[in-house]
């Protein structure tokens, strides 16, 4: 215990509904760590799904179901009742998962699903002793240290938005673009991570040349192993280990950064080198996380997710950044920032777009 840590006052200013409304607050963020657990679990063994698929049922049906325990299946079926996560009849003592929560919690291929984003924090929570070293010393916590778990749950979040808006939303909005691809145009994705986005961009563009490039070697095993599975030949879409900053190989039509400039450690350079690996006439996109570069707006963000972004933040996106000697720009870049790199890069034109099905994202258009 730190012995300068100050005794509660009893001040008669204090107001006393106020301070047991915001320990309430904090007890519920207690209660969503320890929920995490619980959701993980639910992840690695399908009981969303599971519960999806069963519709109403007892504790009993539930275990039998879902191959668990049945004194942890009630358990489990309890805290998510009480939690809000699922649905619970006390006349019938059965619980069901409502159809609105399947989205978020039980498929995967929905525009909306977010369990894949509890695999992350077990990264988190494995770095917080390099984490706390770095708050004292400066520096950061390396990529490598966050492990395949962590980017397995990032693949499966991000994959979401490819499956359903990339080819279908984001590339109409672009017609010159659109055009290039059909005609057998080609495409980088620069911060391809495991590969999601070209694997469905090389689906809907056949004549399309793709290459993605990461700096993190595991990473492009796992794009190259998942573009076989996928059956894509090599021709088509091969993914190659290279940090931008030390130049691209080639030029193309297209090159995109999904959720990759914020994480840069030195983004200006990168953004210098992708400007030069366009071909005449060629078109950089990039998705952003929608958060401002302003503190103030973010604290009243509209969905309230400022504080999931500077939380990100620090535990991996401007961290690693600085363990790299990177400049550290954090998740909630935002529009000023994006448009100071997009100028000094030399870009000429930087245009935001808005998507509607992708409201937590901010998307940007740039030319040389
Ligand atoms: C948050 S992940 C995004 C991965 C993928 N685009 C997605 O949306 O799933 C950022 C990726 O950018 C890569 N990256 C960061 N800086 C890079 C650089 N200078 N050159 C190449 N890749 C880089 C990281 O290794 C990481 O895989």
């Amino acid at each position: 215990m730190n012995d300068s840590a100050p005794t509660s006052p009893q001040s008669s200013a204090l107001d006393m509904q106020k301070a047991t409304q915001f320990a309430l607050k904090v007890l519920g963020d207690v209660t969503a760590c320890q929920m995490g657990t619980l959701t993980l679990v639910a992840d690695r063994l399908g009981l969303f799904p599971a519960l999806a698929h069963a519709g109403a049922v007892t504790v009993e049906e539930f275990a039998k179901r879902a191959g668990i325990h049945p004194r942890y299946a009630r358990e489990w079926l309890s805290a998510m009742a009480c939690h809000g996560y699922v649905a619970y009849d006390d006349a019938t003592k059965k619980f069901h998962l409502p159809p609105e929560h399947a989205l978020a919690l039980a498929d995967p291929d929905s525009p909306l699903y977010l369990t894949s984003l509890f695999a992350m924090p077990t990264a988190y929570w494995a770095n917080v002793d390099r984490l706390t070293d770095a708050f004292r010393h400066g520096g950061g916590v390396p990529q490598e240290c966050y492990g395949e778990g962590f980017w397995c749950g990032f693949e499966r979040f991000t994959r979401t938005a490819f499956r359903n808006n990339l080819a279908q939303d984001w590339i109409p909005a672009l017609p010159e673009v659109h055009a290039r691809l059909q005609a057998g145009g080609s495409v980088a994705d620069v911060g391809c991570g495991n590969g999601q986005a070209l694997i469905f961009l090389a689906q809907a563009f056949p004549n399309a040349v793709c290459v993605g490039f990461d700096n993190y070697a595991p990473a492009i095993e796992s794009a190259n192993a998942n573009a076989r599975a996928a059956g894509i030949p090599p021709e088509r879409l091969r993914y190659e280990v290279c940090d931008v900053v030390n130049g691209l190989p080639g030029s193309y039509d297209f090159i995109t950064c999904f959720d990759v400039v914020h994480d840069m450690p030195r983004p200006r350079p990168a953004l210098q080198t992708i400007r030069q690996a366009l071909k005449p006439g060629g078109t950089y996109f990039v998705l952003e996380f929608n958060f401002s570069s302003e503190l103030q707006e973010n604290i009243h963000h509209p969905f309230g997710i400022g504080a999931f972004g500077y939380s990100a933040s620090v535990n991996y996106c401007m961290t690693q950044a600085l363990a790299a000697g990177g400049e550290g720009t954090g998740t909630c870049m935002g529009e000023k920032k994006m448009r100071e790199f997009a100028q000094d890069a030399g870009f000429t034109h930087c245009r935001r777009l808005d998507f509607p099905n992708n409201p937590f994202n901010l998307f940007y258009e740039l030319r040389a």
